[in-house]
């Protein structure tokens, strides 16, 4: 059988990039997207030192219509697909009373909403392929915090989301999970990686995760994962 297709959204930086890079080296076709199109190409450049099995475009997740194509071609170039991460997401941390409704907004458009425009956009080829359809919730999607009143909203609702879904979708042999991590040293929120993040989990710690859940046993399925730093930062 031809090798496994998988589907990243945010895989242009961050977690979505490590998740990608550690895939492409265990031998699965992957997919990246994102709404840079100059970050679309450096991540094309990089990953196909890895792999010619490499697909990279722009998509906002935020919009239907552009999922919806990404799918679309995916399906031409490689014929089907087996996995989709949902993986993009953004975040704005200020107190409730000082948050705009465009931050709100935007955290609960790209964060929840966008998450089920990729599984819209891809049920029906995750059907035929009996595929995994993985959330990249987080921590915050359990643990509240001061200044996290939008970030928490949205990640509280893509667990929701994602655990209802799996018992909708195990019928159809879909197996649904959410992973949330703690830290992960990334762009996230204007952060720029370095040294200081040393202690956090890297975005390959993601990948080899992901690794080994596709070598699970299909009737195995670690519905809701926690993975965190095993020690906290020193500062
Ligand atoms: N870093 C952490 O500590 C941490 C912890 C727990 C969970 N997470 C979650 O992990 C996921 C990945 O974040 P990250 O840490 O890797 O951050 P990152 O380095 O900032 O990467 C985010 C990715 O998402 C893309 N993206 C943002 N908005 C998008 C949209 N509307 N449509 C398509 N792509 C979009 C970004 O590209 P463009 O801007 O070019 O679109 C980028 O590729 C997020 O869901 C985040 O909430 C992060």
């Amino acid at each position: 059988m031809e090798n496994k297709v998988i589907y990243i959204t945010g895989g242009t930086k961050g977690i979505g990039l490590g998740i990608a890079e550690t895939l492409l080296k265990n031998g699965y076709r992957v997919a990246v997207s994102s709404r840079k199109a100059e970050d679309v190409q450096r991540a094309e450049v990089e990953l196909s030192r890895l792999s010619p099995d490499v697909l990279a475009f722009t998509s906002d997740v935020r919009n239907f219509n552009s999922e919806k194509e990404a799918i679309d071609k995916i399906s031409e170039r490689f014929g089907r697909l087996d996995v989709v991460i949902a993986n993009a997401g953004m975040g704005v941390f200020k107190p409730v009373d000082e948050l705009s409704l465009e931050e709100w907004n935007s955290m609960i458009e790209t964060n929840l909403t966008g998450v089920f425009h990729t599984l819209k956009a891809s049920v029906d080829l995750l059907k035929k392929s009996q595929g995994l359809y993985i959330t990249i919730s987080s921590l915050a999607g359990t643990n509240f915090f001061e200044n996290g009143t939008g970030y928490n909203a949205s990640k509280f609702g893509v667990v929701g989301f994602t655990q209802a879904a799996m018992l909708d979708l195990r019928k159809f042999g879909i197996r649904a999970l959410t992973i949330m991590p703690g830290s992960v040293s990334s762009h996230f929120n204007g952060n720029d990686p370095s040294e200081k993040d040393l202690w956090k989990l890297q975005p390959e710690d993601l990948g080899e995760l992901i690794a080994d859940i596709l070598k699970m046993n299909v009737r195995v399925l670690p519905s809701k994962i926690e993975i965190r730093p095993s020690r906290p930062d020193q500062k």
